[in-house]
């Protein structure tokens, strides 16, 4: 039986390629993929039982009271019976039996709240930027991806910043969310306890694409995680230097620029990509030019500068954010779009 929102996120799925969620032995929670999911479910389990047991035992009595107290002849009970107030031994009772019930709760959620957020000092370390509407990881190494690479049974410390809005990273078969804040680091850690793609979802409500903020956390077996870096970055840097168009279309995915721009002159969020080098654009302060590589530049780092008529004033700068040689491929990617 695979959890609930499995069969949600096939909706959500239906015309965007998305990670394929892993078959959970349990009944509505997803697979147990961390060193927390254990401890966190069973803090959950605890508390959804003894509330269902008290919201049982709650509604039988009820139940019982109202046909065993019922009005059945009205001139005999219209009459107060007596000075029925309060009932020390009933109050003591229903006060001291929820109590270790309730400190239970409290010490149960606080030992999850400490360790979740206590990442160990030897974590590995990835830099996480969200952005309207897609997830940049950054590797200790410069590297980046828009899925998150990790390795198996090693702490992972992830800093999380937002470029624009309020996000949230969340990843269930970790059990570990957080929110994305402009202006500051929020952080998540993990230590992932099998290998295998799970669902990293934007948990916060952020605008038009928010359903979109999609990606996947790829476990890899710890020496394959290493390997798996170092090859990444060797064939990036390959593929930069021999053929910067198909570069630039890696860039097109990773950095998120899929999102807003299509390539089969459909307009999105943004202006398609599909013809735009060498046209002329008209832009909201009633300005025209030509597109050309500074053109490009500029949008790509200053997107704020030159607005084109009829698209939002959405898109986030890229300034930093990409290598020089990203860049040049990026742009020399948009002019191949003819
Ligand atoms: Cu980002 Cu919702």
């Amino acid at each position: 039986m695979t959890y609930l929102s499995s069969a949600l996120l096939a909706l959500m799925q239906q015309d965007t390629p998305k990670p394929k969620v892993p078959e959970s032995p349990h009944f509505w929670m997803p697979t147990s993929s961390s060193t927390f999911a254990e401890a966190t479910d069973w803090a959950f389990d605890f508390v959804t039982w003894v509330s269902a047991v008290v919201t049982i035992g709650v509604v039988i009595a009820m139940t019982l009271f109202c046909v065993k107290y019922r009005a059945t002849d009205r001139s005999k009970n219209e009459q107060p019976t007596g000075n029925v107030d309060h009932s020390n031994v009933l109050e003591i009772a229903w006060s001291v039996i929820p109590l270790p019930f309730v400190i239970a709760f409290f010490v149960v959620g606080l030992q999850g709240f400490i360790n979740m957020r206590t990442p160990p000092k030897e974590a590995y370390e990835i830099h996480a930027t969200a952005a309207k509407w897609s997830w940049m990881f950054q590797y200790p190494s410069g590297y980046t991806t828009n899925e998150l690479h990790v390795p198996k049974d090693r702490p992972v410390k992830v800093i999380i910043e937002a470029q624009d809005v309020i996000h949230a990273f969340y990843v269930p078969a970790f059990r570990q969310k957080i929110d994305a804040v402009p202006g500051r680091y929020t952080h998540a850690w993990f230590e992932a306890i099998e290998t295998g793609e799970f669902p990293l979802f934007c948990a916060e409500y952020c605008g038009t694409n928010h359903s979109d903020m999609i990606t996947k956390v790829v476990v890899h077996e710890k020496d394959a995680f290493e390997e798996w870096l170092e090859e990444a970055e060797r064939k990036e840097e390959e593929e930069g230097l021999k053929n910067p168009v198909a570069y630039g279309e890696t860039v097109y995915k990773q950095a998120g620029c899929a999102t807003c721009h299509s390539l089969d002159g459909s307009p999105k969020i943004g202006p398609t990509f599909k013809g735009l080098f060498g046209k002329t654009e008209r832009f909201t302060d009633g300005t025209t030019a030509v597109v050309d590589e500074n053109y490009l530049r500029e949008s790509i780092e200053d997107p704020q500068a030159k607005i084109v008529d009829g698209f939002p004033a959405s898109m986030p700068t890229y300034k930093g954010k990409l290598s020089n040689n990203r860049l040049r491929a990026l742009v020399e990617f948009i002019k191949s779009q003819k």
